[in-house]
């Protein structure tokens, strides 16, 4: 089986993020949503991986090259524009041959990888399988009815009106069958061709489409609330591995990775949480749930429940909470006694300071 992972695509809702980098490569726990995925599809036994990739080509390439250092052969596949994720498998075509696949969304994670839909979806071999879950709305979603055995009946793309909770996950399983169907498909009202749509084709000429529940969470990070909540959920399952310095008037509690040439200094770590490697952070509070990545500076800075990218700096500035912070921002206070804001805020960019 091979994989087809998709890494193209705008990341609009993650400006402005995405005016820098795409959003497949925004660390959780600090490694990129694309790393997580590309171990989850080596996890499941596959050596294989077609990357599809649009606008940030280059950067996408240069983070994951051959993709020997995942376990995997990566080859790419270049998609003009989002037109759909039915779109393509169609530009793949000659990348899959005629083998079943795997595809993945490359800004989804899942907690327990996607093994066990793998190995369900090789033992059992029906047309097509969708890794499926319960969720509160299911309106955002690609959305699944079945029937009580698991067999899909119909698939709707983000119905107004949704006739069940269950979501369809960012990992999909193919027999070459579905190249006919990707054909035979027309692009919706959004002008994309829809894998919802290219699906329910299959189910309308008969064939055996089925819906298996995933175990453990599953994220699609599509929004900052999203890439939080990965975050948060990531690091729940580190381990503490201390490499790098913390003084003897530092803290740690809980699980704490403090990776080579970072130093702490006067500081209290509440876990988990992560600090990336060459740090400096002094005389701060880094709380849980926060993922700091390399060469960042914090000075008397306290920060909770956030990401922040390589390069940035906090200084003076405590309460910073379920905040992003990217790479090489700096965020500092103003002199004592002024109650004035000084702001250099980019495009698309949202800032909450108090009243
Ligand atoms: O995350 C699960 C949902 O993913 C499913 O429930 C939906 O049925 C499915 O359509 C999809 O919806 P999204 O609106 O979240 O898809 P998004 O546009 O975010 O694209 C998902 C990934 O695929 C993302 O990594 C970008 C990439 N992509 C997307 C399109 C449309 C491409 O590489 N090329 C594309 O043309």
């Amino acid at each position: 089986m091979k994989a087809l992972i998709l890494s193209g695509g705008m990341g609009t809702r993650l400006r402005p993020l995405t005016h820098a980098m795409p959003k497949q490569l925004i660390p959780l726990a600090n490694k990129p949503v694309l790393f997580h995925a590309l171990e989850a599809v080596r996890d499941a036994g596959i050596t294989e991986a077609g990357v599809i990739v649009g606008d940030w080509h280059k950067e996408i390439r240069q983070a994951v090259g051959d993709g020997s250092r995942f376990g995997l052969r990566v080859e790419y596949l270049y998609q003009e524009a989002p037109f759909g994720l039915a779109h393509c498998v169609l530009i793949a075509r000659d990348f899959l041959g005629d083998d079943d696949f795997a595809m993945y969304l490359g800004d989804n994670v899942f907690g327990d990888g996607i093994t066990g839909p793998a190995e369900h979806f090789r033992r059992t071999r029906p047309a097509a399988q969708v890794a499926v879950t319960p969720v509160d709305a299911p309106q955002e979603y690609g959305v699944v009815e079945t029937d009580p055995g698991g067999r899909v009946r119909a698939l709707r793309e983000k119905p107004r009106r949704p006739r069940s909770n269950l979501a369809v996950t960012g990992a999909y399983f193919f027999t070459p069958l579905v190249h006919d169907a990707v054909r035979a498909i027309e692009p919706s009202r959004r002008g994309e061709r829809e894998i919802t749509d290219a699906l329910q084709w299959l189910v309308d000429q008969g064939h055996d489409v089925r819906a298996v529940e995933v175990t453990g969470w599953w994220k699609d990070t599509g929004r900052v609330e999203d890439i939080l909540d990965g975050n948060r959920l990531l690091l729940d399952g580190i381990e503490s591995r201390v490499e790098g310095s913390v003084d003897a008037a530092s803290t740690a509690l809980g699980p704490v990775v403090v990776a080579p040439g970072a130093r702490i200094v006067r500081s209290h770590l509440r876990g988990p949480l992560v600090i990336g490697a060459d740090c400096v952070v002094e005389d701060s509070y880094i709380g849980p749930h926060t993922a700091i990545g390399a060469g960042c500076v914090l000075n008397e800075a306290g920060v909770t429940d956030s990401i922040l990218l390589d390069g940035a700096a906090v200084s003076d500035v405590n309460g910073i909470h379920a905040s992003v912070i990217g790479r090489s921002a700096r965020v500092g206070a103003t002199a004592a006694g002024t109650s004035r804001h000084r702001l250099v805020v980019g495009d698309h960019t949202e800032l909450d300071v108090v009243a």
